[in-house]
């Protein structure tokens, strides 16, 4: 299991200007007059908004909440960072975006997720394929997730843009060659013929990101997408999803255990604990100005903020079994400000300040 917040902290700078991009591609005939769709495209709704998510695994050792009322949302060209500990519900508030959620034993019990005017957990299936291959794309941790071992990288590069754009196969190949060498893929011409295993890790990352985004994509979904490369290889894949980001103007949702990466590439960040938001603020905010006590834990816990030498910090306990009820507040048996009180009611999030929303009882008592 990994543990919270390990890992390197870069030197905070100011969060990035949020990009407003002009809406450009089309969108499914089904949505075309819809209220949502007319909002959506006169910029008065964000890119993607999600209400009250609530996904449940039904197994028959119980039902595990493992997404249990989120809510949030991601402008165009924003890049939002999503932290928790292992099992917080990360990548099952993601994959019930994608329709990747394995039914049974999951189910989306409830909610919405609004993107550009269109519900993707109620639109037919075709019209969510169709998203997901043209206007948003995931990057998982493990590239060979994504790729497939037994067909070269061209061909793989180059199918999205068969079925979605309808181009030659020679232009769709100009297109990849061009995605790769962008990628910083060297001697791509070459490479570009060659099968997954071929590439080194660090190589195949790359690879992985140049198939998510050959389609431009307005949404890129980035789940740990470094975890399993070493220090210099992750710093490089960080800077790369940035520049081409900055290349594209794509939205980015960054998911991550690790608290110092968002830092350097975040707008606005999501805590995650047990299946709920327990904070949400702006990168900067959230870094000198942390309200609830999970995530000043999980502040403690970054190497890099600590004085050297020190003992590096870690949260005591392990988070909860979300198939057991839980009295109260979800953080109570890990929490160095617990009392009596915290158990007493289910913590809603709450603002503490215009676009600061955190779930402390303690904090909104004014007690912390
Ligand atoms: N296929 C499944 N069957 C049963 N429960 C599941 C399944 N997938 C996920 N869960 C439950 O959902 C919880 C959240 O899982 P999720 O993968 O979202 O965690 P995460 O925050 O992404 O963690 P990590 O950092 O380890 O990737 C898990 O702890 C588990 O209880
Ligand atoms: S409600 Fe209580 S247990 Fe929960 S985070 Fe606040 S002080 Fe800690
Ligand atoms: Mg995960």
């Amino acid at each position: 299991m990994k543990t919270a917040g390990m890992g390197k902290a870069g030197k905070l700078p100011p969060p990035a200007p949020l990009r407003k991009l002009p809406r450009t591609a089309g969108f499914p005939l089904h949505n075309a007059c819809s209220p949502a769709r007319f909002a959506a495209l006169f910029g008065l709704m964000p890119l993607l908004k999600v209400t009250d998510l609530r996904t449940y695994f039904h197994t028959r050792t119980g039902v595990y909440r493992a997404v249990d009322g989120v809510g949030f949302h991601l402008e165009r060209g924003e890049t939002l960072g999503i932290v928790g500990e292992s099992g917080s519900g990360k990548s099952v508030t993601v994959h019930s975006l994608m329709g990747l959620i394995p039914r049974p034993p999951g189910r989306i019990e409830s909610g919405s997720a609004v993107f550009d005017g269109v519900d993707l957990l109620a639109c037919p299936p075709a019209a969510l394929r169709s998203i997901r291959g043209k206007r948003i794309s995931m990057i998982f941790q493990d590239p060979m997730t994504s790729l497939n071992p037994y067909l070269r990288v061209s061909d793989q590069l180059i199918e999205p843009l068969l079925i979605h754009e309808k181009i030659s196969k020679a232009a769709a190949l100009d297109r990849a060659l061009a995605m790769l060498e962008a990628v910083g893929i060297h001697d791509a011409a070459r490479r570009i013929h060659s099968y997954p295993h071929e590439f080194s890790g660090g190589m195949r990352q790359r690879v992985m990101i140049a198939m998510a985004l050959i389609t431009r994509p307005e949404l890129l979904i980035a789940d740990e997408p470094t975890t399993a490369l070493d220090v210099t290889v992750q710093a490089q894949i960080l800077e790369l999803i940035k520049k081409m980001q900055g290349e594209l103007g794509m939205a980015v949702i960054f998911i991550t255990h690790d608290l110092g990466v968002v830092s350097g590439l975040c707008d606005r960040v999501l805590v995650m604990y047990a299946g709920r938001i327990v904070e949400s603020a702006d990168t900067r905010t959230l870094f000198y100005h942390p309200k609830h006590p999970y995530t000043r834990a999980l502040q403690r816990s970054i190497p890099s903020t600590q004085p050297k030498g020190a003992e590096l910090f870690t949260i005591p306990g392990l988070p909860p079994d979300v198939s057991k009820p839980i009295a109260g507040c979800a953080f109570t048996p890990r929490c160095v400000y617990a009392t009596e009180f915290c158990k007493t009611r289910d913590p809603g999030l709450l603002p503490v300040a215009s676009g600061h929303d955190q779930a402390c009882l303690r904090v909104q008592a004014g007690e912390l």
